[in-house]
């Protein structure tokens, strides 16, 4: 017996080797490699404080909530125009100086919207359904061209998607970004167990794994080198948003600003709230820190609360959009600093398992625990951190569900609304509904424009100005 296999049995865990002599020497060397990448220590502690922790949520954190103050809008009550000029123009010679890197988190597993393959190859625009991935590299790409320095592009997958991942762009060469400014890297994984703690196996030779969460990424980002490689290449600052979201303004500049002018290590995103029970997540502050409270976890008579204006109190809803400083990441993913550690949340579902005596089960019930990190448990050991109002139709917009609320079809909505609110502030003439949706179906690439003003200028400056029919896309 291994060293290895006994390590494993004396952590209650000696199972996952059950079929070892069965198995081929590929398989064998494969099962050791995952076996190997399991820290049992840090397995048994979730075990035991999420697993078997039946105690109920902690009221006493709930007590002690606050809003989280936020930077309105301009349009906003309390917003400062000038302030945001300054901040954009501070953004924008960050840009100028190449000190910018995109980064997508897109190494989820995206069961709710049920596509067989990577979500970002989903298609998403109104007309020519352009996938998510090549929305993205267009808007990094435009941004790249207005500011005359490239923009890096830093991209998670995790081992379900990686290699499906990297073929797509290949195969599109690219969608026009340099070759070697698309950085692909996977996060890590953890194992799914049972009630008991037990590591369930997928297979005799396989043991259940996935992603460690968005969370994930702050260790990938430093395990992989990418952070390395973003300080040799003059990078500090990072612009982070998740795959599924065609709407982001996936370079920022007035987001950079605000976050570089605070000096601050983690920036954030709001939107209010659109109703009191609107499943996001909520940024608030406790002992004077600023952290993101899940929906589920806020207690509903915090949730319902109005303030003196009648307006949501704890409305400053999160939308996963975030400008990283590079230091930070440092500092969380390498774990050197023993006192700022993402925790792990605790996922029941269900996982397909084969049992000790060869018979696999496919669970009707969640029947498995997977251990997830989220992103914006980083927000309470962030100095300076910053939050922005934002305008949900120009920024958000995600594809999670296969139909009804969050899906293909509310997304394609959302950028059609947002397209025909440019042509008409370019003096198009277009007939819309009272949700701003027009009579036809077409698309802008972000080539043509990214914003309003961009848009404006790249029609004005059309010689032959076609007319807005279904199908028309403006490159
Ligand atoms: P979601 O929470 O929407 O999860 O991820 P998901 O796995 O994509 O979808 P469901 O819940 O199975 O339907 C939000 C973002 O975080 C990324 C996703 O790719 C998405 O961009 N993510 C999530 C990761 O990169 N890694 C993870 O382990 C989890």
């Amino acid at each position: 017996m291994s060293k290895l296999q006994k390590h494993f049995e004396s952590n209650g865990q000696g199972h996952v080797f059950t079929f070892f002599d069965e198995i081929t020497d590929s398989e064998q060397k494969h099962l050791l490699k995952q076996a190997s990448d399991i820290d049992l220590e840090e397995l048994s502690e979730l075990v035991s404080s999420l697993v078997q922790n039946t105690g109920s949520k902690n009221e006493t954190i709930a007590d002690s909530l606050e809003p989280a103050e936020f930077t309105p809008r301009p349009e906003s009550e309390g917003g400062n125009p000038s302030l945001w000029i300054e901040a954009r123009e501070k953004g924008e010679s960050a840009l100028r100086a190449g000190r910018v890197a995109a980064f997508t988190v897109a190494g989820g597993q995206g069961t709710r919207l049920g596509y067989d393959g990577p979500k970002g190859t989903f298609g998403v625009t109104p007309v020519l359904k352009k996938s998510l991935f090549q929305v993205f590299a267009e808007k990094i790409l435009a941004s790249s061209l207005i500011f005359g320095r490239p923009v890096p592009w830093y991209i998670l997958t995790s081992i379900i998607n990686h290699d499906e991942t990297v073929a797509f762009f290949a195969e599109n060469n690219f969608f026009g970004l340099p070759e070697d400014k698309v950085h692909f890297f996977s996060q890590g994984l953890m194992p799914a167990v049972d009630a008991n703690g037990k590591i369930l196996m997928a297979d005799k030779g396989q043991i259940a794994l996935s992603p460690d969460g968005h969370g994930g990424a702050l260790r990938a980002l430093v395990r992989s080198g990418a952070i390395r490689q973003m300080e040799a290449d003059g990078i500090d600052t990072i612009s982070y948003f998740q795959v599924d979201n065609p709407l982001v303004r996936c370079i920022d500049p007035a987001f950079i600003g605000f976050h570089l002018m605070n000096n601050s290590e983690l920036s954030s995103k709001m939107v209010p709230k659109a109703y009191p029970e609107e499943k996001v997540g909520v940024f608030c502050q406790a002992n004077g820190q600023a952290l993101v409270v899940e929906y589920s976890d806020l207690p509903e008579r915090l949730a319902q609360e109005r303030d003196e204006n009648g307006e949501i109190r704890f409305r400053a809803g999160s939308i996963a959009i975030h400008i990283f400083d590079r230091n930070f990441v440092d500092r969380l993913g390498s774990g050197r600093d023993e006192s700022a550690k993402l925790p792990f949340h605790l996922a029941n579902k269900k996982v397909s398992f084969i049992d000790e005596s060869g018979t696999i089960h496919e669970p009707d019930e969640p029947n498995a625990y997977k251990f997830e990190m989220f992103v914006f448990d980083a927000l309470p050991f962030a100095a300076n951190p910053v939050i922005i109002e934002t305008d949900r139709a120009d920024d958000f917009s995600p594809v999670k569900n296969a139909s009804g609320i969050d899906s293909a079809e509310t997304s394609a909505a959302d950028q059609l609304r947002q397209f025909t609110r440019w042509a008409k502030e370019a003096g198009i003439g277009i007939e819309t509904d009272e949700t701003g949706l027009p009579s036809v179906t077409f698309e802008v690439s972000p080539l043509f424009g990214d914003t309003p003003g961009r848009f404006i200028s790249a029609w004005e400056a059309l010689e032959h100005k076609p007319e807005l029919t279904d199908g028309l896309v403006l490159v």
